[in-house]
């Protein structure tokens, strides 16, 4: 069975964990989290990064920096993860879900000025497939109404928009380092900071309402508890292992780029026909491989076509159910306008195996089996089968 996902590893990782270990510091905060925060500032002109124990944490941490208050409002898309949903939950506010543009399944920025209240406070910006959403449009809004933007940034590290990287735009940027990612340290991620005047703060919230940080850069001669916090550092274990991939993430990112550019050759054929879309990356975005999916008519076609592929030993999946059609969805949020794109083009979108070190000949064993479903003349013929 050809996998959807293999959590990336390139050969150095073990040895860095190895270090840290010999090194008795396998806490949050040592030279590899330093390492890794660094590279992160460097490689995308990133006014601060800190790494935190998940990008769900990050989300939480970002939404916490923006002081919400019981009753104020988060727009967001209603097309992604819970954990953007739960970080505005978590910290009190009520969401307000916005419709998706069919082209890349991020919200529509158009949709987004008429979900505006007097209580809506932020505008969460998921980069989904890690392209980018329309930022431009986003921040000015968010300037004219006087809002803050977080980015869900999780499945777009070095991904850019306008020459911009992905998480540097808005006020904060979330990363995911989680094993389906682009870049692992099994569980992890990293808040992106792109205001000064948020560092401190942040600090404390990470560093469970300590100025420890401060103290450790010889600021304070002892450090106390001075707000409110919690933990969102990770050991240095997992900072050791993410570095041995940071260190190789242009290898990574070229990989996954070659496989998905073969996905996108080879199925232009079918695109044509009108029988699939394909992924949509709009001008001035450069997106990082993260995924590959395709878009079949509606759910009784992806649902044939996954089982057709599993038959092929080949594990495709599909992804978000909108978060606005679950229960916490209800409970927590309403869906603003109309639901014109989220629930139909989730229906119809199925992600094929993408991961570092995927091989050419499984990934033709992918494409073969996706053209042979298609190739059937009957279609009805394999939708019974
Ligand atoms: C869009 C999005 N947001 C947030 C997350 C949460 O990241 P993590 O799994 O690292 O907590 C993910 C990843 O699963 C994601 O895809």
């Amino acid at each position: 069975m050809i996998p959807f996902n293999i959590p990336p590893y390139i050969g150095t990782e073990l040895k860095y964990v190895t270090e840290a270990a010999e090194n008795h510091k396998i806490c949050g905060d040592g030279p590899f989290t330093k390492k890794c925060n660094k590279w992160l500032e460097d490689r995308f002109k990133a006014q601060k990064v800190l790494l935190t124990t998940s990008g769900t944490t990050a989300l939480d941490m970002a939404m916490l920096l923006c002081d919400i208050h019981p009753g104020d409002e988060v727009i967001l898309p209603s097309y992604t993860f819970s954990s953007t949903a739960t970080s505005a939950v978590l910290a009190g506010a009520k969401l307000v879900f916005v419709d998706i543009r069919p082209d890349t399944m991020n919200i529509d920025e158009k949709k987004i000025e008429q979900a505006i209240t007097p209580k809506t406070k932020v505008i969460m910006a998921v980069h989904y497939a890690g392209v980018a959403c329309e930022m431009d449009t986003i921040m000015d809004i968010a300037h004219r109404h006087g809002l803050m933007v977080i980015e869900d940034a999780a499945q777009a590290v070095m991904s850019t928009y306008k020459g911009k990287a992905l998480g540097t735009i808005g006020d904060f940027g979330c990363y995911s380092f989680h094993e389906t990612k682009n870049y692992s340290m099994g569980e992890g991620g990293a808040i992106v900071i792109n205001n000064e005047a948020y560092n401190e703060k942040a600090e404390i919230l990470r560093e469970k309402g300590t100025n420890r940080s401060k103290f450790f850069r010889g600021q304070v001669d002892k450090y106390t508890w001075v707000d409110f916090g919690d933990s969102y550092l990770p050991s240095e274990l997992n900072a050791a292992y993410l570095w041995g991939q940071l260190e190789a993430a242009d290898q990574i990112n070229n990989d996954r780029l070659d496989s998905w550019n073969r996905y996108n050759s080879a199925f232009q054929k079918l695109k044509e026909a009108g029988k699939v879309d394909l992924p949509v990356v709009p001008d001035g975005c450069v997106h990082n491989g993260h995924m590959y999916y395709l878009k079949c008519k509606e759910l009784q076609e992806r649902t044939a076509l996954i089982k057709f592929l599993k038959s092929r030993d080949v594990l495709a999946v599909f992804h978000y159910v909108p978060l606005h059609s679950a229960p916490a969805g209800y409970k927590f949020g309403r869906f603003d306008g109309e639901d014109r794109y989220t629930t139909s083009e989730s229906e119809r979108l199925v992600r094929l195996p993408m991961y570092y070190g995927l091989t050419e000949q499984d990934q033709k064993k992918v494409i073969d089996a996706v053209l042979e479903f298609y190739s059937k003349n009957d279609l009805r013929s394999v939708l019974h089968k």
